[in-house]
């Protein structure tokens, strides 16, 4: 379809809204449906959905207070659902054979004692998950802590979650599912180009890559250095002045923009590398005081790293006839254990990439840091806690991760969804 840009309004999330609260959980019923979504103007479009938007309702979570999230299945086909950088106990983690059937319903409980951090829900049914996050089947997940309350950060409605996916968008309004297409309209918050009025003040955006494939590298039209103040996991130790926000998929990077120098009626574009602008930021809205603040240290710790037990190699190769890019020569088979994990052990992983692509690698349950990068330090955006990094092609990371509790079995893949799904990068693991 032919889009003219800037005709919405970015809309923002909605939160989920708890059916029952008690004196340590909150629970959520979120009914995985068919519905319709008006993306763009015109027609609705069809959609997968977690409660009937195009975005899932956002989850908000404290740390340290369970969510009890009850998922049912009004499909006609099954689902699981993975709450992507969650510390989850394996039988909640949505390990892509424990699927909720059609008409089934399955609980997941999220016990959230990790740090605050954006983190997302979507589907990850077995060979499926690529199709039906494509769809609409993701939604934000955002705990926060006592300690980064205290921060002053720009909060309430100053803190805006922006779910950025490419998709293409049939001339009916449609969406299509080509795995080898290269998707090109973008969406934020569901939205083809939209515009945010925003007030002459600073602004805490979070913004989660959820496209099946596409990374974005974006910059602010005027050319000024955006402030990054967390990556997958949280906070960083201290905020990084980055001249672009780089996100692969299923990556998170949260910045502070301060609109505090702009002249009402300003227009600012928000652009990405290759498909341009992405969202018009309108400084039309005015404000009173702004009292939020960008603290010089933002994580309470992040702590040395403790020393590890052992190392492990992860290989990614392509097989000769280019269909497969399997992990330490196999492909994905959900019944094989592939590596075994010691409960309690901090493990070293050297991932490498051989197969001449670049990849991007997410490893459930665990946050973990980013030791080098082809041998040298990680970006400054990089050196927080992660759940998912880059590997360039040909290109070699070593993470480090400590496997503290929870033992179960857990899955490690590409989060480039085409080939988790397709070409089998992925593998399992069991910690016991
Ligand atoms: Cu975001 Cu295994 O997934």
């Amino acid at each position: 379809a032919v889009l003219t840009p800037f005709t919405d309004a970015m809309p923002r999330l909605a939160d989920a809204v708890p059916t029952a609260t008690t004196a340590d959980a909150d629970y959520y019923t979120i009914n995985v449906q068919q519905s319709t979504a008006a993306i763009a103007p015109g027609a609705l479009t069809s959609i997968l959905s977690y409660g009937g938007g195009f975005i899932g309702p956002t989850i908000r979570a404290t740390r340290n207070r369970r969510v009890v999230a009850k998922f049912t299945n009004s499909l006609t086909e099954s689902v699981v659902v993975h709450l992507h950088g969650g510390h989850t106990p394996a039988a909640s983690d949505g390990f892509p054979t424990d699927e909720i059937v059609a008409g089934g319903t399955k609980v997941n409980t999220y016990p959230n004692t990790q740090r605050a951090a954006t983190l997302w829900y979507h589907d990850h049914l077995h060979m499926m998950e690529a199709p039906h996050v494509y769809q609409g089947l993701h939604g934000m997940y955002i705990i926060r802590d006592p300690w980064e309350d205290g921060l002053r950060l720009p909060s309430g409605r100053y803190d805006v979650p922006i779910l950025l996916r490419d998709a293409y968008l049939n001339d009916d309004n449609s969406l299509l599912y080509d795995p080898f297409l290269d998707w090109t309209v973008v969406l934020a918050n569901g939205k083809p180009r939209p515009y945010f009025p925003v007030a002459p003040r600073k602004y805490r955006f979070r913004f989660l890559n959820g496209s099946n494939h596409r990374a974005f590298s974006l910059t602010l039209s005027d050319g000024r250095p955006v402030v990054q103040i967390a990556s997958d996991g949280g906070l960083l130790a201290a905020p990084v002045s980055t001249a672009s926000i780089e996100i692969s998929s299923a990556e998170r990077a949260e910045v502070v923009i301060d609109f505090s120098g702009c002249a009402h009626g300003t227009q600012l574009f928000l652009q990405d590398a290759t498909l341009g602008q992405v969202l018009r930021f309108d400084v039309t809205e005015s404000c009173g005081a702004d009292l939020s603040q960008v603290p010089a240290q933002l994580a309470a710790s992040l702590p040395p790293l403790p020393a590890a037990n052992r190392t492990r190699s992860i290989e990614l190769s392509l097989t000769p006839d280019g269909n497969y890019f399997p992990i330490n020569g196999q492909i994905f088979d959900p019944d094989r254990v592939d590596s075994r994990i010691a409960l309690g052990s901090t493990e070293i992983w050297t991932i490498t990439d051989v197969s001449g692509w670049e990849h991007n690698f997410h490893l459930h349950l665990v946050q973990f840091r980013i030791l080098d990068v082809n041998g040298l330090a990680p970006d400054p955006t990089q050196r927080g806690w992660k759940d998912t990094v880059v590997i360039p092609k040909n290109g070699v990371v070593r993470i480090q991760a400590s496997f503290t509790d929870y033992p179960g079995k857990y899955v490690y893949h590409c989060h480039l969804l085409e080939h988790a799904s397709y070409t089998g990068m992925m593998a399992t693991m069991v910690v016991a």
